[in-house]
């Protein structure tokens, strides 16, 4: 794969026309990142469907942008105030999502299935289908990945231990599928690992 295909042909004008939605708190790094993510977890899980997975994480946090900017990170990290804006965004997801999915009809996707896993995509946490439970992973999976360490330190501007701390708050308990769990287990624990090494080697090589 190189690195210019990650997103499927199908689902290109989907993106094109969700961008505008996702410019937002970073969720257009978000999107792309969660839905490689996805695609790996689809290999490791042959029963979940990738024509409801993939449009399903691509389009899953489109809602945001229609919350204040402002009010964001006040409704997730670890200690939420304001979880109504993530019912909202939800909401309008859902509405946005349609508007995209119905405008281009992708060939071979459930549009209602789709939706079905937008809606509650983070209010619901257990998985209502197999295919629910591989966008929800990817979702927060995305969380342990590098790129979600260092976008999540920067907004609560929190060391690698707090990090670490808070995926095993808000991540690890999360994950769904047999895929998720490994993934999100192991990227903490190597994080972990590499932490620690100061503790074991008073000065690392560099070789
Ligand atoms: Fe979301
Ligand atoms: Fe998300």
């Amino acid at each position: 794969m190189s690195e210019h295909n990650i997103l499927l042909p199908r689902d290109v004008p989907l993106w094109e026309d969700a961008k505008p939605y996702l410019n937002v708190r970073n969720n257009d790094e978000h999107t792309l990142v969660a839905y490689g993510l996805a695609r790996a977890l689809l290999e490791q899980t042959p029963d979940a469907d990738e024509s409801t997975v993939l449009p399903a994480i691509l389009l899953h946090d489109v809602g945001w942008k229609r919350i204040d900017p402002n009010l964001l990170l006040d409704a997730i990290g670890t200690n939420p105030t304001r979880k109504d804006l993530v019912f909202d965004h939800e909401k309008y997801g859902v509405e946005i999502a349609s508007n995209i999915l119905t405008k281009h009809k992708p060939e071979g996707v459930n549009i209602k299935a789709v939706l079905a896993i937008i809606d509650g995509h983070d209010t619901v946490k257990e998985a209502r289908s197999i295919n629910d439970a591989v966008v929800k992973d990817a979702d927060k999976g995305w969380r342990t990945t590098p790129h979600g360490m260092k976008i999540i330190c920067g907004w609560y501007n929190w060391s690698v231990a707090e990090y670490i701390t808070a995926m095993e708050k808000v991540a690890l308990p999360h994950m769904l599928s047999p895929a998720g769990k490994a993934l999100a287990h192991c990227l903490i624990a190597a994080r972990k690992a590499e932490l620690a090494i100061p503790s074991y080697i008073e000065a690392p090589s560099h070789d």
